[in-house]
């Protein structure tokens, strides 16, 4: 159904500052639950091409420098209105403008190691889910 689950991923620098855990739980609590997921490390040219609506802009390169720098975490979240809910937990780009109580506000170190990627439209979520996910690693059949 249309809205209901969401890409995500936990960003290098949040898996490696041990804050996995309690990323996955505020996500967890927050009323989401895990269609998927895995962890792996992109290569830069994958980094390029999951975030190829951004290429040119100046930003882009350390951009995907820092998503192929270490292991991240994808999952596919379900919940209702998923994309644009989950858009709301994790807080504005930048986390000096992000509310209190956002994953970002909690755990992001800057704006580009940002913590946690969320789709921002159902066609992108689709899009980002087929990227990281084969429907073999769906744990449920109808998303
Ligand atoms: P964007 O899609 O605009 O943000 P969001 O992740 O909230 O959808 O940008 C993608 C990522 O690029 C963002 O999470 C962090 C990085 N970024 C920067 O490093 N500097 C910037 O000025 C912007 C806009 C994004
Ligand atoms: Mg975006």
């Amino acid at each position: 159904m249309a809205g209901n689950k969401t890409l995500t991923i936990i960003k290098p620098f949040a898996v490696k500052n041990g804050k996995l855990g309690a990323i996955l739980h505020k996500i967890e609590e927050s009323g989401y639950r895990f269609a998927a997921i895995k962890t792996l490390k992109l290569e830069k040219h994958e980094a390029e091409e999951f975030y190829a609506e951004h290429q040119g802009k100046p930003f882009f390169d350390d951009l995907t420098d820092f998503m192929s720098s270490g292991p991240i975490t994808a999952a596919i979240l379900t919940k209702e209105n998923a994309v644009e809910d989950f858009r709301y937990l994790i807080g504005a780009t930048d986390p000096s403008e992000a509310q209190e109580g956002t994953i970002r506000k909690m755990f992001a170190t800057s704006k580009t190691r940002n913590a946690i990627h969320g789709s921002d439209s159902d066609e992108s979520a689709d899009r980002e889910c087929d990227f990281f996910f084969s429907r073999r690693e769906r744990l449920k059949t109808d998303i």
